[in-house]
């Protein structure tokens, strides 16, 4: 892996939250997605080099909904850059890491995506990601 690419926080609420995240940051969103296929709309903002995603479920079946439900606001997921997915998925299922989507899915911010499953990861939620170019 190369380095944290984001994290991922679960919000109520995208829009007074964006709110809040550009106070706490000191600048706005770059952008906003809704990737459907995973039931969010995200926003994504820019702290120096790294990235913070903010995540709001766009039905009640949603995970981040769920994740909401269990646990309430907060951090969902790290996310690690990766080169090559494919031997990344292949290389940690061989260490025994549950992999939650062996075939990496298109996520949000242009990246093919998987998850590990936090009972393999000391309860973190952990995303691999790829550019798609
Ligand atoms: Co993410």
């Amino acid at each position: 892996m190369e380095k944290i690419e984001h994290i991922g926080i679960a919000v109520k609420d995208l829009e007074s939250s964006n709110q809040l995240f550009e106070k706490l940051l000191g600048n706005p969103h770059y952008k906003i997605e809704e990737v459907a296929s995973e039931g969010v709309k995200t926003s994504f903002f820019r702290s120096g080099p790294n990235k913070i995603e903010l995540l709001e479920a766009t039905h009640p079946d949603s995970p981040i909904a769920k994740f909401i439900e269990k646990k309430g606001e907060g951090i969902h997921h790290i996310a690690f850059a990766v080169d090559d997915i494919f031997s990344e998925i292949t290389r940690l299922k061989s260490e025994g890491f549950i992999v939650l989507n062996e075939t990496p899915k298109k996520g949000a911010d242009n990246k093919l995506v998987a998850f590990l499953h936090p009972k393999s990861t000391n309860g973190v939620l952990v995303e691999l990601c790829q550019d798609i170019h």
